[in-house]
Parts: structure tokens; C-alpha cells; sequence
């Protein structure tokens, strides 16, 4: 094991959700951490200064800001921005790949690399192939890098993934077959092991470390809300021809071809011992059933 960083770690994506839990991670270690925001006065960028967080300003497509803000730093954390549609995935790329440029520039000595579950390979998901380019271009570039491949965030189940609450049951609808299990992590998680591999209190494994802290049918994932709420839950499989674009059909397909491949759940827990299951991040996020569409 190398010794543990003492120095400054840039984040870049500081401002979202898991970049902010890598940023909050790190803070809890009493490390030192700067932010790479395009716009340091954001509300959220200022809510990080008021936490001691360095702001550094810069821009995506200008490789000089980004060399400057990555000077003398002892570890690099990136993500990229989230491809909304197949216009946005060479966007996506391009600036996984000038953050890679403007490391090597700066000599920082290990880059954590925040991809995605599968980018070992090209699956035909545009938004997972990207990373998989990234990563390539990060394994061929010199640098020391670590790969942190995350799976589908259970924060989602406060989103986009919500179950309902209908006539006393939840439902939880997903356009995922019943039988097949979906693989998660939650972001807070993704955050602690990112951090423990910056600041060198774990090493992933061959450079990578797939984040999975659970994986679930779609009745198990209805059954622990239901468990939560003490109320009776049933999963409903919607067709992938609910989700509103290609990449998300693309996604969900993925999704239930990894299946196949069981996820080794002790990996991440080799790194950070307290990651949540579903169970537990329902309990921990205080999660509580939404208002019954019957209104009783
Ligand atoms: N949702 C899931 O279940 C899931 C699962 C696995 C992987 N992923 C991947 O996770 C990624 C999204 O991560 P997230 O949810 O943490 O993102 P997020 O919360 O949307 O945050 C995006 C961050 O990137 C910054 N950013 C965006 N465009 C930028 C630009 N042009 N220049 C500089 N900074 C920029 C934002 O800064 P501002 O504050 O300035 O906007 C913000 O800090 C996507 O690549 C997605 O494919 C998602």
C-alpha cells in the first residue's frame, strides 16, 4: 500500500451528486480538496467555499485553465457530465479525454476516473462506451489510474425510479423483466471509495473497482420498500418502449444482459466495509412512502 496523500485533491464535478459525495468524503478524512467549477459563484459552488473547499475556475474546452487548476495537486477525481441524447455522447468523450490531457500536463500522480459498470467492454450503450473510450485513453496515457465502475444509483429510487403508493400497496414499475436483477450503489458509497483510493487507504484491485453495494429483482427491490412502509408491494415489468430516449432503451437493455454476470458484492466492501444495500439506504435516507394516488 503507498502512503496515504497529504496533499491537495482536485475534483472535477464537485458541484453534482457524485462528485459532491466524493468532495464530502474526503472532507470527512481532513484532507484537502479543490473544486474545478466552471462557475465559482453558484450557489453550490459557494456552499463548498464555505466548507473550505479551494475554488478553482476553469473550463472544459480550455485545456491551459484546467493544467492550472490540476498544479501541484496529489490526486485527481473526475466524472463526466451525463450524455442526454447521442449529440452529447462525443461532447461527453471530449471532455473525459481533455481532462486526461490536462493531467498528464500537470504530472498529477493518480487519477481516479468516476466510470461505469460494463465500460471494461463496448456494449453498444453510447453513454457507456464513452467511458469505456475514457478509460482507454486514461489506461494509455501514463498516468496512474483507478477506474471506479458505478452501477445505477438507489438515489434514483428518489427520482426517476420512485415507487408509488396506490390503494394502500406500493408499486414499483421499472422496465426491467422480474427476474432480473439490477445492480446499484449509492452515491454516498461511490464517494467513500473514491476517496479511499485518492488518499491511498485502499488500492482498487487491478486499477478498478465495480460498485456494487446490492442487486435485486425488481419484487425484491419492491419488497424492502414495502418492508419499510409496512405495507404490501408488487413490481410491475414496463416494456423498454416506456423510456423516453435511445439511450436509456440502450441502458436498460444493458442492464438486463448484465445480469448474466452475478456481481461480486465484497469488492467494494473490501474498500469501504459500511457500503448500503437497498435496505439500508432506505432506512439511512429517512425514505417514507409517497402521498396514495387514491388520496387515502
Ligand atoms: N444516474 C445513474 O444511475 C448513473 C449510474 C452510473 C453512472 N452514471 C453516470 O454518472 C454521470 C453523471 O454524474 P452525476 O449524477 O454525479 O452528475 P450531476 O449530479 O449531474 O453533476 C454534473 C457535474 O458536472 C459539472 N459539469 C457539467 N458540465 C460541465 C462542463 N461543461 N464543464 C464543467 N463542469 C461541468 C456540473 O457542474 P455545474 O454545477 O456547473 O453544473 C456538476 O458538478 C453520467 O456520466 C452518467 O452516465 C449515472
Amino acid at each position: 500500500m503507498s502512503a496515504h496523500a497529504t496533499g491537495t485533491i482536485a475534483v472535477f464535478g464537485a458541484t453534482g451528486q457524485q462528485g459532491g459525495a466524493v468532495v464530502h468524503a474526503i472532507l470527512d478524512h481532513k484532507a484537502r480538496v479543490r473544486a474545478l467549477v466552471r462557475n465559482p459563484q453558484s450557489d453550490r459552488a459557494q456552499a463548498l467555499a464555505a466548507r473550505g473547499v479551494e475554488l478553482a475556475a476553469i473550463r472544459a474546452d480550455d485545456p491551459a485553465s484546467l493544467a492550472a487548476a490540476l498544479a501541484t495537486v496529489e490526486g485527481f477525481y473526475f466524472m463526466t457530465p451525463e450524455a442526454n441524447g447521442l449529440e452529447e455522447v462525443e461532447a461527453e468523450i471530449r471532455i473525459g479525454t481533455t481532462l486526461v490531457d490536462a493531467a498528464v500536463e500537470a504530472g498529477v500522480p493518480h487519477v481516479v476516473f468516476n466510470s461505469v459498470f460494463g465500460a471494461d467492454r463496448e456494449s453498444g450503450v453510447p453513454n457507456h462506451d464513452s467511458k469505456h473510450s475514457i478509460e482507454e485513453y486514461l489506461r494509455k496515457s501514463g498516468l496512474r489510474a483507478s477506474m471506479v465502475r458505478a452501477t445505477a444509483f438507489m438515489e434514483n429510487f428518489a427520482s426517476v425510479m420512485a415507487p408509488s403508493l396506490e390503494h394502500g400497496e406500493i408499486v414499483l414499475r421499472l422496465p426491467l423483466p422480474e427476474d432480473v436483477p439490477l445492480k446499484m450503489i449509492s452515491v454516498r458509497d461511490i464517494g467513500r471509495v473514491a476517496a479511499a483510493l485518492l488518499l491511498g487507504t485502499a488500492q482498487a484491485p487491478g486499477g478498478v473497482v465495480e460498485l456494487v453495494g446490492d442487486e435485486l429483482t425488481g419484487p425484491q427491490m419492491a419488497a424492502a420498500f414495502g418492508v419499510r412502509a409496512g405495507l404490501p408491494a408488487r413490481y410491475e415489468a414496463l416494456p423498454l418502449s416506456v423510456l423516453p430516449n435511445a439511450l436509456d432503451r440502450a441502458m436498460f437493455r444493458e442492464f438486463a444482459e448484465a445480469a448474466g454476470s452475478p456481481a461480486d458484492l465484497s469488492a467494494v466492501r473490501a474498500i469501504e466495509p459500511a457500503t448500503l444495500d437497498l435496505a439500508e439506504w432506505i432506512r439511512v435516507t429517512g425514505w417514507t412512502a409517497p402521498t396514495d394516488v387514491a388520496g387515502v
